[in-house]
């Protein structure tokens, strides 16, 4: 149970009202959050205060119900605060306005900064009629919210306003108390306590100041890859050669550090290895490099001549100075003889995962949203990732990953 000692305050929950009719419900779900201990901080949208009145949520609260950003005396920047300490935010009832605002990550209230300026956990409970729960931006909407590690508890079917029938009914208090107790209680992912660095896209080594060696890798796999461990609860590290625009649903805690060689990026994750519990070297690395001409060839001058040096193996640098209990992850990329291939990859590079691609199946590897990858695994047998979303592909390879970590040392 949740209640308060000396040692271990109330967990924090923020209860966001929108302005639907079912607020009146955020009432009940108000009073047995209180009376299962939890300390609770209401915040009204504007409309939710023209079917609901903010003092009877300040009666029944652990501190005054708020609506506005700016009328707070004693919390000048109320939405940091309140975002900050939440353990759980809940919005109860989310209207389809507040969850296109925070989908769109609009903070033109105290409750949307309140959500943009936190990076707890957020349970959104839908109430509205079916037509508007129906409508593909809703749905879309949401779609958004969930990549981004958002919980949405569905609605349910029943009486709506006006007599209508159908889909839209706030979820029971009883279970969003529920869902809520949970999330507080368990909301320990399977990388949680862990840190994860995670390289991704093709590397560019200039040849002059102008044109570059580089390859066909999106980034976007070890994007995927960087975005799942954070919603497992890792904090992640993202090396990066590409657009963060990517990044765009990434959840907010990645770090990410911008790097364009192969030598940039070697010391880079030399750097940050050792402090590491994963690391994932999804990036295409260049093999070969060149020493760049200090001045834009001249087409004039003929074909230039390149000179290309070897690139230190990263990974094989990684697994050289491991330290016990790292797990290392490396990818390849193959043409030919896939599995013979990628089995003499993965004794030579001594990873403890190898993610096989074969570049040569459409839809899979570079420059696609989707893969399908064979996954050589130490002390366990090859294992087939048929075609899926980069996203699962990330899920499938994690999965393995938290499998191999020494368990009780986070
Ligand atoms: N890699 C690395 N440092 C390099 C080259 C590759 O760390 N200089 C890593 C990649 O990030 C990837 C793995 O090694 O995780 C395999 O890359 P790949 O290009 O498939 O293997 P190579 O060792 O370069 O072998 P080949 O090009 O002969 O297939």
């Amino acid at each position: 149970m949740p209640f308060a000692t000396p040692d271990s305050p109330a967990p924090r929950i923020v209860l966001g009202v929108a302005g639907g009719i079912a607020a009146y419900k955020a009432v009940e779900v108000l009073r047995r959050l209180r009376d299962a201990g939890y300390h609770v901080a209401p915040i009204l949208t504007p409309d939710a205060t023209r079917f609901v009145a903010p003092l009877t949520f300040s009666a029944l609260a652990s501190e005054p119900a708020r609506v506005g950003l700016y009328d707070d005396p004693e919390l000048a920047i109320p939405h940091t605060t309140l975002g900050q300490s939440a353990d759980l935010i809940v919005v109860a009832p989310a209207t389809a306005h507040l969850i296109a605002r925070f989908a769109a990550g609009l903070a033109d209230d105290l409750l949307t900064a309140t959500l943009m300026a936190s990076a707890s956990p957020v349970l959104l409970c839908p109430a509205m009629h079916t037509e508007m729960w129906e409508q593909p931006s809703v749905q879309e909407n949401l779609a958004t919210l969930r990549r981004r590690g958002v919980l949405v508890l569905e609605p349910e079917r029943g009486h709506l306003a006006g007599g209508d029938e159908g889909a839209g009914r706030l979820a029971e208090p009883s279970t969003i108390v529920e869902m809520a107790r949970r999330i507080v209680a368990g909301y320990r992912g399977a990388l949680t306590g862990r840190r994860v660095l995670v390289t991704a896209g093709g590397t560019r080594e200039p040849i002059d100041p102008v044109r570059v060696i580089t390859n066909r890798s999106s980034g976007r796999q070890g994007y995927a890859i960087a975005e799942v461990a954070t919603r497992l609860g890792a904090s992640v590290t993202l090396v990066t050669t590409t657009d963060r625009s990517l990044a765009i649903d990434v959840v907010r805690r990645i770090e990410v550090v911008d790097v364009v060689t192969a030598a940039e990026m070697r010391d880079r994750v030399l750097e940050l290895a050792p402090s590491m519990d994963v690391i994932v070297m999804a990036a295409a690395v260049a093999d070969f490099t060149v020493d760049p001409a200090p001045n834009k060839l001249k087409k004039a001058a003929g074909p230039p001549e390149l000179a290309l040096v070897a690139t230190p193996d990263i990974l094989v640098e990684l697994v050289g100075s491991r330290r016990d209990g790292q797990v290392i992850v490396g990818f390849a990329a193959e043409s030919t003889d896939v599995i013979a291939n990628a089995q003499s990859k993965f004794e030579r590079k001594g990873v403890d995962v190898l993610v096989v691609n074969d570049v040569m199946t459409p839809g899979a590897g570079f420059e696609s949203t989707t893969n399908e990858v064979r996954l050589l695994l130490r002390d366990h047998d090859p294992v087939t990732v048929s075609m899926r979303s980069k996203g699962d592909v990330a899920l499938e390879v994690l999965t393995r990953v938290v499998a191999l970590l020494p368990q009780g040392d986070q």
